[in-house]
């Protein structure tokens, strides 16, 4: 009786969530959030770059380790799996690429990271409060469609986001405000595959936990990142006049 009060809350809340990133997502379209190369201060003060991305990552770990290690709940063996690839997705986000990225000198507006960990106390959240109270996978789901072909899009889309990452933090060998046209491999098609990689992976993620809280954190990532990529497809249009004309923002040969 009450776990399925609890769920239907659970499931009410993730639906008005999940309707709201859908709302969203338009006006989003027409809004430059601005960091990285498009910093400006119109969103009040800035502080450092490197430990804003350190902040507002690791919340997306403390509220995983916090619903799932807490719970007294037996977890099945497929859950673990689950929160294992999220905990590792999100260490290396907070601990590793803020680090490996050039950008010890700039800085990212303080209303960005808050509401980079509202977002992410609400999506790490649910997915923990899934995995660590509600979730009752048996074995048999490591064989099922939607497990394998959820972990082989999860691990195409890491290995894509976390290769373009890479190139793109490579490219810059100058001074910090540096930067030039990426090309090859999938650069060739879009601008932006660091961010097709990163919805790859949540997709992928959605499909193999195939409950609410992926899916919502699946949307939301799809609302955030298709228009950043949007914005930065213009912008390598604005600055460099030469930037190839096939090239699609983040969606290949679509958009
Ligand atoms: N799940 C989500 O909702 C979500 C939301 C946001 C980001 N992310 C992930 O977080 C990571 C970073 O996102 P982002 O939007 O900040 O990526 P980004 O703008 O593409 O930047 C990635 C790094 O490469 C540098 N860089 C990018 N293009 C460059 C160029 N043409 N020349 C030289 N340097 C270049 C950037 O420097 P500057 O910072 O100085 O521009 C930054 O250090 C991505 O993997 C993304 O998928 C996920």
């Amino acid at each position: 009786m009450h776990v399925h009060l609890r769920m239907d809350w659970f499931n009410v809340f993730l639906k008005v969530w999940i309707l709201l990133a859908i709302i969203i997502f338009p006006v989003q379209l027409f809004i430059t959030a601005p960091y990285g190369r498009h910093f400006n201060t119109k969103w009040g003060i800035g502080m450092p770059n490197q430990w804003g991305w350190v902040l507002m990552e690791s919340v997306s770990i403390l509220m995983m380790f916090g619903f799932f290690l807490f719970s007294i709940k037996e977890k099945s063996t497929v859950a673990w799996f689950l929160f294992i690839l999220w905990i590792a997705h999100y260490f290396h986000r907070s601990f590793i690429y803020p680090f490996r990225t050039h950008t010890r000198l700039k800085k990212i507006p303080i209303s960005i990271v808050g509401s980079a960990i509202f977002f992410n106390i609400i999506n790490a959240g649910t997915n923990g409060f899934y995995l660590g109270y509600l979730e009752n996978y048996d074995e048999n789901w490591f064989f099922d469609f939607r497990f394998v072909f959820g972990l082989l899009l999860f691990m195409i889309g890491t290995y894509i986001n976390i290769t373009s990452d890479n190139y793109l933090i490579g490219l810059r060998k100058k001074n910090e405000d540096t930067y030039s046209v990426p090309s090859g491999g999938l650069f060739n098609y879009i601008s932006c595959p660091n961010h097709f990689g990163e919805m790859l992976e949540w997709i992928g993620y959605a499909f193999m936990c195939w409950n609410l809280p992926a899916l919502g954190f699946c949307v939301w990532t799809m609302a955030n990142l298709i228009p950043r990529a949007k914005s930065h497809h213009l912008w390598y249009k604005k600055f460099f006049v030469d930037y190839p004309i096939n090239r699609k923002a983040v969606i290949p040969f679509i958009f």
